[in-house]
């Protein structure tokens, strides 16, 4: 019979060795179905918190960035998985992001028992971008993280609160930038060393070809993957900036179904893990 004491004493030795050691956890807007699984992630990152682990937030936002441009009769662009971004649809996507998304997840977490606070990369700086420069096309407002100045995060963390991060950057006069929240994760878990960097998606993980999952890739055959298309489209943002977060020292990154209730305790509690971990050689 399944016994409740097993169950809670088999995630102690996870307690212990993730006690005040900080995870970023990518929320992707793709994951960000419905009630249901909104609370169920909103209960997970408090229960981290309130056990002794920093989660750290960053979230996307893409089918509501769409919704809304849709009802207003935009057009959404893509190049390689990113929004082309001229100013029109720079000023959508900072309401939708850090007006609408964030907030929205913030209320949430406070409802399920955290204490989380929303910021996008803009406030104390904490995201300073730089244009990014693509060849053929130009993207527009579509940045790319030059540095992160995580000390707000850090105050937060250690004051008790989750921190919830939109991935809009600004850069030296003043101009912001839409930020693929999967880099921006990356270089706010590189920039504070975390143990941890979780990308919550729609997938099971990266699928191959079959649409089989593949339950660890090594970052030499991410070029490949690519080039063959068995990764298009939002995952290229997601595994590069995974294979970034390996060469600058998080320890561990993963990317898991953020649509299955409770994949994040399951990733982060179990000795297999779910998903795809990205790793490097031995
Ligand atoms: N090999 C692959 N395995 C799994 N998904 C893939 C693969 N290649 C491309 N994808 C696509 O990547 C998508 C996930 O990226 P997407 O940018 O849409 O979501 P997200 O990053 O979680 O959300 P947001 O962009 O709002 O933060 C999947 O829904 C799938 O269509
Ligand atoms: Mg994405």
């Amino acid at each position: 019979m399944f016994d409740k004491g097993d169950c809670l004493i088999e995630v102690l030795p996870y307690i212990k060795k993730f006690f005040k050691k900080t995870m970023v956890i990518k929320y992707g807007g793709a994951a960000m179905i419905d009630e249901n699984l909104k609370n169920s992630f909103s209960k997970d990152v408090s229960l981290l918190k309130y056990i002794g682990i920093n989660p750290i937030i960053v979230h996307g936002g893409g089918p509501a960035i769409g919704k809304t441009l849709q009802q207003l009769n935009m057009e959404s662009k893509f190049h390689g998985g990113l929004r082309i971004t001229d100013e029109a649809t720079m000023e959508v996507v900072v309401m939708v992001l850090a007006g609408k998304v964030n907030k929205e997840i913030v209320l949430k977490i406070n409802q399920n028992g955290g204490k989380a606070v929303g910021v996008s990369g803009v406030d104390a700086s904490i995201i300073q971008a730089k244009k990014k420069l693509v060849e053929d096309v130009d993207l527009g407002l579509v940045g790319d993280v030059e540095l992160v100045n995580p000390m707000i995060l850090n105050h937060l963390s250690e004051d008790g609160y989750i921190p919830v991060v939109a991935p809009i950057g600004v850069d030296e006069n003043g101009k912001r930038y839409n930020i693929n929240a999967d880099s921006v994760a990356s270089a706010i878990a590189i920039s504070l060393k975390a143990e941890k960097l979780i990308f919550l998606t729609d997938s099971d993980g990266v699928l191959d070809k079959n649409g089989e999952l593949v339950s660890s890739v090594n970052i030499k055959n991410i070029d490949n993957m690519i080039n063959d298309s068995v990764i298009y489209g939002g995952m290229i943002p997601k595994i590069l900036s995974s294979k970034e977060a390996i060469e600058n020292g998080v320890k561990k990154v993963h990317i898991i179904n953020g649509t299955k209730v409770h994949s994040l305790l399951e990733e982060i509690f179990t000795l297999t893990g779910i998903g795809t971990e990205i790793h490097e050689d031995e």
